[in-house]
Order: C-alpha cells, then structure tokens, then sequence
C-alpha cells in the first residue's frame, strides 16, 4: 500500500506556495499562544483513518503514516478521538483507562512519536477526553460494584435506591441518549446512572476525588506534549441537584441534539464552575486548547462555556444543523458570532462529525450533494473562526447503508433496532486501488464494510484529479491561511439575490453562495476560487445554482 500515497509528501507544492506555514516547523509556528483562534482542525475517527498492523481497525500507527498528508492538506491541528484502553462498547468512548493507549490502537511510545512528529510537520494534536463517564469495566466502578451501598466507592457514581415496591423501579424517569432508561440495576438492588450506554457509567463531579483525578488525566497528556483536548459531553458533567424528574421525557433530546432547556441532565449552571477550574489546569501550559462538546438550546447558553475563564472554544452546530438554504445559513452564522462576540471567544465552524450523517448526503446525496458540500466548503473556510473537517470530508465521502448484521453502534440495539445508529458516517477512509478495502489495512477485513463504487473517492485518485473534492479542499486552505484571516474576527454582508448569500472578511475577501435554482451574477472582483464550473460569457459572469466562490 504504501508507495502511493506516500507520494503525497514530494507533491506537496502543487497548489501550495513557497512560504506555506504547513511546512513550518513547530517551533516557528507556535510563536503565538492562541493558534488556535482561527485554526483548521481535521478530526480523525481512530478506527476508520488508516490500519497500520493489518487487524481491519485504524490505529495511532495509521496516524503516524499519514502526516505528510495532513500536513499537504494544509489543516493545522488534529483532534483524535478516544484510543485509550476500553472494552469499546461505545468503540472507546466508555475508557477503563484514560491515563494509558489500549493495544488496539497502540502503545505509549507510538503515542509519543506521534506527537513528536506531528510537531515537526506543523501539526498540532489535540485528543478527546471523555470527563462525564467511565467505561464500567474502569477500576472505580468495579470497586463499586463490590462495595455496600453509600460506600466511598459508589459515590464516585451516581448510585441510587429505586422507587416502587422494593425499589423495582429506577430512581428516576430519565432516558439514555441512545434510548431506553438511563438506569440499570445492580446485585443489591441500586440502580447506578448513565446518560448513555449501561457500560458508560456517569461519574459524580461533586466528589473531590473525580475533579483531582481528571486533572491528573490532563496533566498526564499536557506532560507528553499535546496541544489541547477535546471534551466530550462537556455540558452533562453537572446534573441537577436531588435529580428531578424529566418534564417531559418522551421529548428529551440526547446529546447529539440539542438539549431542551430545564432539562435536568444537562447543561446546569454548576457545570462552568468545573470548565473554570479545568482552565486554570490549561492556563499553566501555555498554548494549550479545550475545545467542549456543548449542545445546549440556544446560542446564548452555548457562549456561556467560553467565557474567558472557561473553554477557549465550544463546537458550534448551527451549520451543521441548517438546511441547505441561504437564509437559513444566513441566520446561523449571524447568530454564532453576535454569541460568540459577547464573551471574546472565537466561533467555531462544524460541517460534520462521527456523530451526524456525512454532509454529502445531508445535501442530498450524489452529485448534488457533493456539488453542495463543494460549496458548503468554500463558505466554512470563509467564515471568522475555526473550522472543523471530519475525516473523509475532504474526500466528499457519503454515507453508508450498511447491512443490519455490520451495524455496531450501540444506539441499534439500545433503540430496539428503530435507530439505525452512527456507523453510516464512520465507515473507513479509502486511500488507493480499486477495491475494497482500497489499502486502508493490509488485511482483508475491516471493521465496518466498505462499499465497491468509492474507487474514484480514494486519496490516490482525488490527488491525480484537479476537479475532486480533496484538490478543492488543498486549494481553498491554501488561500484561507492568505486571504480568510485578518486580524479583526468580522464580517459584513453584501446585497444578494433571493436564495444567495454574500460576505465580506476585512481584508477584502469576498465569499459568495447560490443556494437558490437559477444563475445569478457574480459579484465584481477577481475571482479566486469557485466550488463549480461558472456560467454566462466573460463580460457577464454568472454564479450557477449550488456554488459558491471566493473573489479579492
Ligand atoms: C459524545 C461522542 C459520542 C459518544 C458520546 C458518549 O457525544 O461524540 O460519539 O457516543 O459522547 O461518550
């Protein structure tokens, strides 16, 4: 597998200036402590980027083997999810150990390599840190598990008598976010909490013991070098004193939605009490990021956790959540930065995730999703702040049907087989060839299947073609680090054409969307990039439906 794709390094100027700062050095490229305001992130979904040992599993390994692609892709860091040791019932983000790398992935010393190689190719690395849970094979919960009612152990948990007769019934009526209750009984007649899976018990942030030993876990990878994390579930680690009953249980959105407001699993004040103290940890590294996972009901509540004394920055869904319409887009961009405004922090910028359908096929699929998606891209990078790509983005990979019997997620089965689950997004990456497994392992399987029509979405084949979404994605985060970062985080609107949008960054670029379905002019200037092929004649340039463009 290796030859082809490691071409990629030797190719590095095609589209790229001289004076890129992805070929920097690290040390020339962390002069400024908050890189981090307008960085690109590429998250990588261990499991599905590349298999270094042939087990059918992405792996660090796989990671390590890849940089001098991140690096032409021209992202600046990397948020890796979760590859520490855990019986992967939520495929590593139930951990047993979040102080260790489990096999499966790797081991300490690959870890360490890792970091230190991305820092010679420029690339900084954050990783997910998974606060609100354990897996329930983690020491504590074992220790729990083994000890009486009350104990020490189980107050690290959220242990509780039922209700009912006998206490056959669970203390509350909360739901798991991948459905059904969010209790489970154990030996002796308690019931413990988890918001998700049985085996991701929630930890009790109001025990000391639970604060000091996830800053021990921060300090542990701060030491080794990492440039941030990212922190799962950041909004749920406070629950609602006395846990009250849901009002309205049937509705409860999960944490893949947005969380209604009074729900009493999420999103309590107490919560940014815990991500200050979190950044006094981070504050004693300077340089370093946190990055929240915060869905909440409303951009107000979401500004809340990036106050300067809590997250430097929290993943904003509002992209990620419209409807590919141009008022729609409109308002969500209008709304995340007059948020984000009113407490300092920059916005962030999520198209997808390893959570969310693939956003190929969110805009409709085929040819005219990835059109959109094209589209959709040129407007991300457009925008004041970070954005985020998840893996395969860049590739413009959809969605998967994937056959009942391959499915994992937890959420199948938990849903009683209604919820299909999140293994459509997370299928592995295809790098060469012409079938599958197209050198993602050297082995014959792979973790999920994947499909036999993905020969022209390989690495190797969107590199040889101008016209493919990886070469669009190389272009336009070359001229973002030019043109789509002035010092001043703003942005005014331009006049646009029913079902268009168009704005203005305070260097003079321009970014234009026809979201509608006929051709509308182009704005005057000299166009730098467009997603699509443009229509009408020289003198009169026209921007068709579906497309967008950069102009100076
Ligand atoms: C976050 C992760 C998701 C995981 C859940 C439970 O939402 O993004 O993948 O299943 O937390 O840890």
């Amino acid at each position: 597998m290796e030859p082809a794709i490691q071409g990629v390094t030797a190719r590095r100027t095609v589209h790229r200036s001289p004076e890129s700062r992805v070929a920097a050095p690290r040390s020339a490229a962390s002069e400024s402590d908050d890189w981090w305001r307008s960085a690109v992130f590429y998250q990588i979904y261990i499991r599905s980027f590349l298999d270094s040992d042939g087990d059918g599993v992405g792996d660090l390994g796989g990671i390590r083997d890849r940089l001098g692609y991140l690096a032409l892709l021209g992202v600046d860091g990397l948020w890796i999810t979760p590859f520490y040791p855990s019986p992967m019932a939520d495929h590593g983000y139930d951990v047993a150990d979040p102080r260790g790398v489990d096999p499966l992935f790797g081991d300490l010393a690959t870890f360490d390599a890792l970091i230190r190689e991305a820092h010679e190719q420029g690339l900084r690395i954050t990783v997910d840190l998974v606060p609100n849970h354990t897996s329930d094979q983690h020491a504590w919960f074992r220790e729990a598990l083994q000890s009486a009612p009350g104990s020490p152990a189980r107050q690290r948990y959220y242990f509780r008598d039922g209700r009912g007769t006998e206490g056959s019934e669970p203390p509350n009526n909360w739901q798991s976010t991948f459905g059904g209750p969010a209790w489970t009984r154990v030996a002796d007649g308690q019931w413990y909490l988890h918001l998700f899976a049985p085996e991701q018990p929630d930890l009790n942030w109001a025990n000391p013991e639970v604060v000091t030993d996830f800053e021990r876990t921060m300090r542990f990878w701060l030491d080794r070098g990492v440039d941030g994390f990212r922190l799962d579930v950041a909004h749920g680690l406070a629950k609602s004193a006395d846990l009250p009953d849901m009002p309205d249980p049937e509705d409860a959105g999960g944490v893949m939605d947005e969380v209604e407001e009074r729900d009493p699993r999420f999103d309590q004040d107490d919560v940014h009490e815990l991500h200050r103290m979190i950044r006094r940890v981070l504050d004693s590294y300077p340089g370093r990021v946190a990055v929240g996972e915060v869905w909440v009901s409303d951009d107000e509540r979401l500004a809340r956790y990036v106050r300067p004394d809590e997250l430097h920055l929290a993943f904003n869904f509002r992209l990620l959540e419209a409807g590919w319409d141009a008022s729609q887009l409109r308002s969500a961009i209008d709304d995340s930065l007059a948020a984000m405004h009113s407490v300092g922090a920059p916005t962030t910028w999520v198209l997808a995730n390893h959570d969310r359908p693939r956003h190929v096929t969110r805009y409709g699929d085929g040819e005219l999703g990835r059109l959109r998606a094209r589209a959709a891209a040129l407007v991300q990078f457009a925008l004041p702040g970070v954005a985020f790509v998840y893996n395969g983005d860049e590739l413009g990979l959809p969605n998967v049907d994937l056959p009942d019997d391959a499915l994992q997620d937890p959420v199948w089965e938990r849903s009683g087989h209604t919820d299909r689950g999140r293994d459509g997004e997370r299928v592995p990456l295809p790098w060469s060839g012409e079938k599958a497994p197209y050198d993602f392992t050297s082995g014959s399987r792979t973790w999920l299947p994947m499909p036999d029509s993905w020969a022209d979405l390989t690495v190797e084949a969107e590199l040889e073609n101008p016209d493919s979404m990886l070469s669009l994605y190389r272009r336009v985060l070359d001229l973002r680090s030019k043109y789509a970062n002035p010092p001043k985080d703003t942005l005014e609107w331009y006049g646009a054409p029913e079902g268009c949008l168009a704005f203005r960054r305070g260097n003079g670029l321009i970014c234009a969307l026809n979201a509608s379905a006929t051709d509308v002019p182009l704005p005057p200037g000299e166009v730098l990039l467009a997603s699509g092929r443009l229509s009408g004649t020289d003198e009169a340039r026209m921007l068709p439906p579906d497309t967008a463009v950069w102009l100076a």
